[in-house]
């Protein structure tokens, strides 16, 4: 068997095209959506990424802030300036872009988020409506590869689905998304005794544990699906995945590529979260 390829970038460009006629339409009712991106140090990634947020949403005709501080930021002046765009009505999504300096406690900044507001949906009151299958702001890692899953058509319900990651940002959430699907789900992580045993079980196999090429053939069952959120760079210092993408290509039914696969859906996803606090706002 081949896989056949989950294609990230058609997927997002689906979910783009859809938000940029609600941002027209908000347009008509005097609405900009906005959405503030807080980065603080030199965290190249992190600049990539927060790059990469911005360009999609001035490229949907959407208000993109960046606020950029350097290292020594104090927690009391990122707090304040949380305050500030939480009261800002031009602001309908606020995002501060992690990891953070040590000194600043991650929980705290959080906290701090007003849930309307939050498009990262990490706030603990969108973790509990999410978990109990009320209406939240949906991770965007997560909530990507459910809209990838959907796309292709591929079904989780009474599926067993495998989760190689605990996150709070992609490994937790996608677990519970999925279990909302009706899929039946198993966390497995880095403690995990005989990663293997699981894994072989797995119909979908979601891997986000930030190895570069971890998962190779011999922990797939033949015809899985294979989502990989890792994004790594491999001796040559090329971008790769948390899976060996040649090694398990042909034994996999779907797979996402890194890059062109998850990470061009979860901007996607934070594009869609944005919008939907801007047509919340008019609400
Ligand atoms: N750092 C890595 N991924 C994310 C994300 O989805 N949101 C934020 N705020 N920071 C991140």
């Amino acid at each position: 068997m081949t896989a056949k390829l989950i294609d990230g970038k058609a997927v997002s460009q689906k979910i783009k095209d859809q938000v940029q006629m609600r941002v027209e339409k908000l347009k008509h009712q005097g609405v900009v959506p906005g959405l503030a991106v807080v980065l603080i140090g030199d965290n190249s990634a992190s600049h990539t990424y927060v790059k990469n947020k911005q360009k999609t949403c001035e490229a949907l005709g959407m208000r993109s802030d960046l606020l950029q501080y350097p290292d020594d930021l104090t927690q009391a002046e990122l707090l304040a300036t949380i305050d500030g765009l939480n009261n800002d009505p031009n602001i309908h999504g606020i995002l501060v872009q992690l990891p953070l300096p040590q000194h600043i406690d991650e929980f705290s900044v959080i906290m701090a988020i007003d849930p309307q507001k939050d498009v990262d949906g990490f706030h603990p009151v969108s973790v509990g409506n999410m978990m109990i299958g009320n209406e939240a702001f949906l991770p965007c890692t997560p909530n990507g590869i459910i809209k990838m899953l959907d796309h292709y058509a591929i079904e989780p319900a009474g599926q067993h689905v495998v989760v190689i990651g605990r996150s709070n940002i992609v490994g937790k959430p996608v677990g519970q998304m999925l279990l909302q699907r009706n899929a039946t789900v198993t966390y497995t992580h880095s403690k995990t005794k005989d990663l293997v045993y699981y894994t072989k079980q797995a119909d979908i196999l979601v891997v986000a544990i930030g190895v570069a090429k971890f998962l190779d053939s011999r922990h797939i069952k033949p015809g899985a699906v294979v989502i990989d959120v890792g994004m790594n760079r491999d001796e040559n210092g090329k971008l790769c995945g948390d899976v060996d993408y040649e090694d398990v290509f042909e034994k996999a039914s779907y797979i996402t590529p890194v890059p062109g696969g998850v990470g061009p859906v979860t901007i996607a996803m934070l594009m869609e979260n944005t919008v939907q606090s801007a047509e919340n706002s008019l609400a």
